[in-house]
C-alpha cells in the first residue's frame, strides 16, 4: 500500500524540530482530520538556508513533511514556491488516494511559512497573494 519512500521517511522523518530564531513560521491544520502541520524556515538573501516540521498527524503527513522539507532546502523562495503537493507525493513515488489531502498540507505549511516570512520583512513573493 505504501512506496518503500514513504515508509523510509515516516520511518526515518528528516528536519524534525523547530527553529527558534526563525524567519518565517506556518501553522496548518487538515479539517478532514483535525491533524495540524508547522514549519519552520530560516531564510538568508533569498535562500532558505534551514527547515524544520512538526506534525501532529498521520504516517503520510510526517512522510510529505519530510519529503518537503528536504525539497526546499537550499533553495531559492521561488523555486519553494514550486513544490506543490503532487511533486511531494510524487517524489514519495505516490501515495494512495485517501491520504493525497496528507501530502497537502505540507504545501500549505510552507506557504504559510513563507506568507509569514514576507509579512514580517515586507517583501512581495509571486503566487502568494491569494494565500492567506
Ligand atoms: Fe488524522 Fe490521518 S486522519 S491522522
Ligand atoms: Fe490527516 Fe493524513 S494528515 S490523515
Amino acid at each position: 500500500m505504501y512506496s518503500e519512500k514513504v515508509m523510509d521517511h515516516f520511518r526515518n522523518p528528516r528536519n524534525v524540530g523547530e527553529i527558534k530564531d526563525a524567519d518565517g513560521i506556518g501553522e496548518v491544520g487538515n479539517p478532514q482530520c483535525g491533524d495540524i502541520m508547522k514549519m519552520y524556515l530560516k531564510i538568508e538573501d533569498n535562500v532558505i538556508v534551514d527547515v524544520k516540521f512538526k506534525t501532529f498527524g498521520c504516517g503520510s503527513a510526517i512522510a510529505s513533511s519530510s519529503m518537503a522539507t528536504e525539497m526546499i532546502k537550499g533553495k531559492t523562495i521561488e523555486e519553494a514556491m514550486k513544490v506543490t503537493n503532487k511533486a511531494v507525493t510524487e517524489a514519495l513515488d505516490g501515495l494512495p488516494p485517501v491520504k493525497m489531502h496528507c501530502s497537502v498540507l505540507a504545501e500549505q505549511a510552507i506557504k504559510a511559512a513563507l506568507l509569514d516570512y514576507s509579512k514580517k520583512n515586507n517583501v512581495k513573493i509571486e503566487g502568494l497573494e491569494d494565500f492567506d
